[in-house]
C-alpha cells in the first residue's frame, strides 16, 4: 500500500479507500453479511486505512456493517472513517434532506451505527435543494465545533458550489466520480489541488465495468446502480467502454495477464490531483486484487495509449 497526506488535514491516508455502497446491500448484488465483513477485513489487512460510507447506503445498513466489523477488529483508532449527510434512503428511494435538524440527527445516527464517538471525514453527499447552503453547512460546522466530526468535505459539487460553500464552512476535501470512463470532474479536482484540498475519486472501476467482467449488454432493475447511476452500462456508453476494454486487454496481455481492475486503479492514481481512489467490493479476493494495483505502475507509454483511446472512442 502507498500513503498520501490528505490535503490540509494532515491525515495520512492509503491511496485506496474501501467504499461500502455495495456492502449496504441496496442497488448491488446480494451477499451474506459475513462475506461483506470479510471484504472490509481484507482491505484493512492490505493496508487500507480509509473507509467510506453513508447513511444513504441502504438506510444506515452499510454504516452498521462497517462499524460492527471495525469494532470486532478493535481498529477504530487506526482508521479514518468517512461518512456523509444530506442524503438518505427512504422507502427504496434516495432523498435529499439538508435541513439543520435533519443533519444533526443524521450525524448522531451515523455515530451510533459506526460505533464511534467521532467521524473523521464528514461529507455533504449532494448539493441540496431543500435547504440553503448556509443552513446545511452551518449545521455541519456546528457538528465540527461540537467535536462530533473532524473535517468537512463536499461531494458532487461544482467549483461555483464549492466557492459558495466555503462562505459557510471550512471545506478540506472533495469527493467526486473519477475513472477512465468519467473525467468531467477533473475541473473540480484540479481546483481542489490548487487550493490545498484533498480529493477522493469514487467509482474508479466504473461501477465494475473496468474490471472486464461485463462483456455482454444486459438490463438491470430500475434501482440497480448499474442501471440508475453508472451510465456506461447502457448505450451509447456501453459500446465505447467495450472498445476501451479491448485496449486494456492488450496492455494486460503485454504485462503477463495483469487484471484489468489494476490497470483502471493505476491509471487514476497516477494523477497528482487524486489523493485516494475509492473502490467498492463485497469480496475478500477482489479487495486483495485491487490493492495489488499499488505493487506496480503503468508506463508513460501505457498511459498515453489509454488516453489516446479515450479521445478516439469519444469517452
Ligand atoms: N459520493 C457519492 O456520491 C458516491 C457515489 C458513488 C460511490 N461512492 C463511493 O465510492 C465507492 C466506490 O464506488 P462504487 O462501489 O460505486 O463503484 P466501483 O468501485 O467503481 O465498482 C464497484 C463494483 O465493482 C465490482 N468489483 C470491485 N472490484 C472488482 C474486481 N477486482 N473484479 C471484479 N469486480 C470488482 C464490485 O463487485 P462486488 O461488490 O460484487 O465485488 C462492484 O459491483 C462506493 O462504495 C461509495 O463508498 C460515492
Amino acid at each position: 500500500m502507498r500513503y498520501k497526506v490528505f490535503g490540509k488535514t494532515g491525515l495520512e491516508v492509503s491511496e485506496l479507500c474501501l467504499g461500502t455502497w455495495g456492502i449496504g446491500g441496496a442497488g448491488w448484488d446480494q451477499n451474506p453479511e459475513e462475506t461483506k465483513m470479510d471484504a472490509i477485513r481484507a482491505s484493512f489487512e492490505q493496508g487500507v486505512n480509509i473507509f467510506d460510507t453513508a447513511p444513504a447506503y441502504n438506510a444506515g445498513a452499510a454504516e452498521r456493517i462497517l462499524g460492527e466489523t471495525l469494532e470486532k477488529m478493535g481498529v477504530r483508532k487506526d482508521v479514518i472513517l468517512s461518512t456523509k449527510c444530506g442524503n438518505d434512503f427512504v422507502n427504496g428511494q434516495y432523498v435529499h434532506c439538508g435541513k439543520r435538524d435533519h443533519i444533526l440527527a443524521q450525524c448522531d445516527a451515523s455515530l451510533r451505527n459506526l460505533r464511534t464517538d467521532y467521524i473523521d471525514l464528514y461529507i455533504l453527499h449532494w448539493p441540496q435543494d431543500d435547504a440553503t447552503p448556509e443552513e446545511t453547512l452551518g449545521a455541519m460546522m456546528e457538528l465540527k465545533k461540537a467535536g462530533k466530526v473532524r473535517f468537512l468535505g463536499l461531494s458532487n459539487h461544482s467549483v461555483a458550489q464549492m466557492e459558495e460553500a466555503a462562505k459557510y464552512a471550512d471545506i478540506d476535501f472533495i469527493q467526486v466520480q473519477y475513472s477512465m470512463l468519467e473525467r468531467e470532474r477533473e475541473v473540480e479536482m484540479k481546483y481542489a489541488e490548487a487550493h490545498g484540498m484533498a480529493t477522493m475519486g469514487y467509482g474508479v472501476l466504473g461501477g465494475g465495468l473496468l474490471t472486464g467482467r461485463y462483456r455482454e449488454l444486459r438490463t438491470y432493475e430500475t434501482m440497480d446502480s448499474r442501471n440508475r447511476f453508472y451510465k456506461f452500462f447502457r448505450e451509447p456508453g456501453w459500446s465505447k467502454a467495450q472498445k476501451l476494454l479491448g485496449v486494456m486487454d492488450e496492455i494486460s496481455a503485454a504485462r503477463g495477464g495483469v487484471p484489468l481492475s489494476e490497470i483502471a486503479v493505476n491509471w487514476a492514481l497516477q494523477k497528482s490531483f487524486l489523493t485516494t481512489a475509492l473502490f467498492g467490493t463485497q469480496h475478500r479476493a477482489r479487495a486483495i486484487e485491487n490493492c495489488h494495483a499499488l505493487d506496480w505502475t503503468l508506463s508513460d507509454a501505457d498511459i498515453a495509449t489509454l488516453d489516446q483511446a479515450l479521445v478516439e472512442f469519444g469517452i
